[in-house]
């Protein structure tokens, strides 16, 4: 075990839903505003791109902002300086990084600012000014009197690459955002590398992708045949060369490329009722270590359904997800993380109605898990105005 260090996570619109993430994987995490959070891991460098929930990453400086950027390597500077401190403004923030731009360039080094248009810099102008992937390029995160040097920024092209470019699509089916997909797989906790993961409603297979892209081995399943199709189309295209890998065969070493296609030729599917499949017949070997999945969410709708339509849509997705859960409590090993994206309605009063479905899936011999960073009611996606939104649910099987 090495030694911990601390870090610090930029969150976004999701904070609670990507505090909840980050406490599931490293075991803690510190709330220190409503888009900053502190948390520890061991001393290899926690990995952005896997954590759907974090903007950015970043390591206390040890030092003062002009030693660390005075013991750069040689060339030009890069510097950015994003300021979350009470009563931080652009103004203030550019001033801060032009102040050590002037010190350095006394002492013969060149260094080229970020302007702020804000306080603090945003998502895409840190990754546009490939910060974390150029040793000379920098951006500091000021709070108070803390400074901390960002090492992780999320790849927002790399999103949209394998969001929209994925060659099976299905409008009714729906997309699930791969963030989303990242922070369901995330919040079963720290799994070993090629751990099996079960998505029983596998539909195009972003869940199946997310996993294969961290590591995982996985075992899809779906009550449509054309969407095991699709799923398996869409991770030919993921691991081809004019598909994802391709794209970003700069940033992978060979053993990250070799590993992704590994888990690939490893893959397994089945099409069936999730409250019928035996999946441990499907798997030749091993076990399955987690289940993450987007469960069926009843009729796509674009206005608040009545009492009555709604009443008929829950009906139906509670059977589903409890038949699921029933079926599944046989095939899995107690401590078995599941977590689920299940459906909540919008109604006209503004709210959400969920399903409540809690102390019957506990009846069928799970644990729902509690977050000390957010609660069950925070555990809701949804973008603005959505009719049906998901509730996230992370159980343990008993
Ligand atoms: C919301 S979609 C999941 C989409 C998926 N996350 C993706 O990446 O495309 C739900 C899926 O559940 C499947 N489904 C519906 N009822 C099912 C059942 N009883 N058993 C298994 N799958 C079912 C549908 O065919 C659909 O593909």
């Amino acid at each position: 075990m090495g030694l911990m260090k601390k870090y610090l996570a930029v969150l976004g619109r999701l904070y609670k839903i990507s505090l909840a993430e980050l406490e599931a994987v490293f075991g803690s995490v510190k709330e220190i505003s409503p888009c900053l959070a502190e948390f520890q891991a061991r001393s290899e460098t926690p990995q952005i791109q896997r954590f759907g929930g974090s903007l950015k990453f970043a390591e206390k400086l040890e030092e003062t902002p002009l030693e660390f950027l005075k013991n750069l390597p040689e060339g030009k500077i890069t510097l950015g300086v994003s300021d979350y401190s009470r009563g931080a403004s652009a103004r203030r923030a550019l001033s801060e990084a032009l102040k050590l731009k002037k010190i350095l360039a006394r002492q013969g080094r060149s260094v080229r600012v970020i302007p702020n248009k804000e306080a603090i810099l945003s998502t895409a102008t840190s990754h546009h000014n490939q910060i974390a992937e150029k040793k000379n390029h920098v951006e500091l995160i000021k709070v108070g009197k803390e400074f901390y040097r960002v090492i992780g920024v999320q790849n927002i092209s790399e999103y949209a690459k394998r969001d929209q470019a994925r060659p099976a699509r299905d409008a009714r089916v729906g997309m699930l955002p791969p963030k989303l997909a990242q922070i369901l797989l995330n919040l079963n906790g720290e799994l070993s590398a090629g751990a099996r993961i079960l998505d029983p409603f596998c539909g195009t297979g972003v869940v199946l992708q997310e996993a294969m892209l961290s590591g995982y081995r996985i075992l899809g399943s779906d009550l449509s045949e054309k969407m095991v199709e699709y799923s398996k189309r869409n991770l030919d295209w993921l691991v081809s060369r004019e598909g994802f890998l391709g794209a970003i065969d700069g940033r992978l070493t060979k053993e990250e490329k070799s590993s992704i296609i590994e888990r690939y030729n490893d893959a397994c599917f089945v099409a069936g009722d999730a409250r019928e499949v035996d999946w441990r017949g499907v798997l030749d070997e091993g076990k399955i270590d987690a289940v993450a999945a987007e469960v069926f969410l009843g009729s796509p709708m674009s206005k608040s359904p009545a009492e009555i339509k709604l009443r008929e849509e829950k009906e139906n997705c509670r059977a589903i997800i409890l038949g699921f859960l029933k079926n599944l409590s046989g095939q899995v090993e107690a401590g078995t993380p599941v977590t689920l994206a299940i459906p909540a309605w919008l109604r006209g009063t503004g709210e959400y109605s969920r399903l409540n479905i809690l102390d019957e899936i506990e009846k069928l011999g799970y644990n729902l898990v509690k977050f000390k960073s957010a609660s069950q009611r925070d555990l809701l996606y949804f973008r603005e105005g959505q009719i049906v939104a998901r509730e996230i649910i992370s159980l343990r099987k008993k």
